[in-house]
């Protein structure tokens, strides 16, 4: 499966489960929000391991790259944030409601921007290899997902995705302070995200 049709069919199945959220109540609810919870963290991984590190270096996607892992730091941070309580009041609906509205944005941005941009930088077989790799390592977290603890699986994950940013950015940063065209924006960006 290309890259776009992996991430495409992701975003399609968490727009279902919000939909399920907005009808669902009580513990249903809170079970459906566990699910969304899964699958976004699922998905943001495998985007940030493999998907965005192959799109730092284009200069068309770049920007937009740099963009796209600050929206999953929100996303990722809301998720934490609704995860802790046991019942959704009205705090918690607004906050799942905002949840819904950043990923929707964020989705909306990648299949109207970043993915033409992806599909002219990269070439159709990049795209293939990368739908292939990152469907191998979701099968894999699925895996290595189901045998470990929630607790200890969300610990683990939220540490290795620190890691893993400040490995993509070092590699970004690398790459772009050998040209002396990429924007000061970003690069000062990244140097904060290093530090
Ligand atoms: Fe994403």
């Amino acid at each position: 499966m290309d890259a776009f049709n992996l991430l495409k069919a992701d975003h399609r199945k968490v727009e279902e489960l919000f939909e399920e959220l907005e009808s669902a109540s009580g513990q249903a609810k809170m079970q459906v929000f566990q699910q969304i919870k899964t699958e976004l963290e699922l998905h943001t991984h495998i985007e940030e391991t493999i998907f965005y590190p192959a799109l730092e270096e284009p200069k068309q996607t770049h920007d937009l790259t740099l963009e796209a892992y600050e929206e999953h730091d929100v996303v990722k941070k809301l998720l934490q944030e609704l995860g802790r309580a046991r019942t959704a009041n009205e705090e918690w609906e607004a906050k799942a409601k905002v949840l819904q509205e950043n990923v929707e944005h964020h989705v909306e941005e990648e299949e109207g921007q970043l993915f033409p941009k992806a599909s002219s930088a990269l070439g159709a077989d990049e795209i293939e290899t990368l739908g292939e790799q990152m469907e191998a390592e979701k099968a894999r977290k699925q895996r290595s997902g189901s045998k470990s603890s929630k607790k200890s699986a969300s610990k683990t994950k939220s540490a290795s995705t620190a890691q893993k940013r400040a490995r993509a950015s070092k590699k970004g940063a690398s790459k772009s302070s050998s040209k002396s065209s990429g924007s000061k924006k970003s690069r000062s960006k990244k140097s904060a995200k290093k530090r």
